[in-house]
């Protein structure tokens, strides 16, 4: 005797709450890239996302939010961002998700950057702002997602964490390219220990982004800033406070040597 609808139904649901990255897939007609699978479908806790600039950081930190709400009920997610435009940006996404759900869940969003599901699930898109202000008073959220964490504050890490110590299993994820060496986001990916999982992807593997365009940003941006936005690179900030054209300069020959 086969299984009935509902049975059925059940154990596919069973799946995509182990394996996120096939619900997202099913779900929303996507090919993840390979950091993208294993970044949803990871047992660890602790994330440390090194990836490119357009690479899906934002898109992803939104779908694993959305998939813990819809598959824990009474969850609480947040996503975190240096700044008020990132949040709503990130709050839009999570909105375009929903639109497409076959069976869009009934929800209450009382304020542009917050939603609440019928099943009790909340997703909070919140503003570090510069000291972190904005974010505490929040207790034991499932997962918290720190968006362009190399621009967050110091002291916005130091608001977050604390929020983990009666449910250290909450998913904590960092997500961003590089902004020197310095700062919590650089100190997590060198020093975080075996408890993290740490993925670094280069724009050179990204399938969306061509040969030609990342040529031409090589060129735009020189080759420090190049490396930091699209191959994952820790500029030491001395190195960067010597510009493109200072170094392009001292590299032309067309100066002049005076002879004394
Ligand atoms: N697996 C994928 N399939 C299709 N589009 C993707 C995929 N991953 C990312 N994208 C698209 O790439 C673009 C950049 O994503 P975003 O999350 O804003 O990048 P980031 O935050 O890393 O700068 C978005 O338009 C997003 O929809
Ligand atoms: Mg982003």
């Amino acid at each position: 005797m086969g299984l009935s609808r509902d049975e059925k139904q059940g154990l596919i649901n069973h799946i995509y709450k182990k394996h996120p990255s096939l619900w997202v897939e099913d779900t929303f007609a996507l090919t993840l890239d390979h950091w993208q699978i294993e970044m949803l479908d990871s047992p660890k806790n602790r994330i440390c996302l090194n990836i490119h600039r357009q690479g899906g950081k934002s898109f992803m930190s939104s779908l694993i939010c959305l998939h813990r709400a819809l598959f824990y009920p009474k969850s609480l997610s947040l996503i975190v961002a240096p700044a008020l435009t990132q949040s709503q940006e990130n709050f839009g996404k999570i909105r375009d998700h929903i639109d497409q759900l076959p069976n869009r869940p009934a929800f209450d969003e009382s304020t542009k950057l917050r939603l609440k599901m019928g099943n009790g699930s909340r997703i909070l898109c919140l503003p570090g702002g510069t000291k972190g202000k904005t974010i505490r008073g929040f207790s034991r959220p499932d997962v918290i997602v720190e968006d362009e964490s190399a621009q967050c504050s110091d002291e916005l890490f130091v608001a977050l964490t604390p929020m983990m110590a009666t449910y250290p299993e909450c998913k904590f994820i960092l997500a961003s390219t590089p902004y020197g060496q310095r700062g919590h986001f650089y100190k997590t990916w060198e020093e975080g220990g075996p408890e993290w999982l740490k993925l670094r992807v280069v724009a050179s593997e990204c399938r969306r982004i061509t040969k030609e365009f990342l040529d031409e940003e090589r060129v735009r941006k020189g080759p420090y800033v190049y490396s930091q936005e699209y191959e994952g690179a820790f500029v030491a900030s001395d190195t960067q406070l010597i510009s493109h054209e200072a170094i392009l300069k001292s590299l032309n020959s067309d100066i002049p040597i005076i002879e004394i």
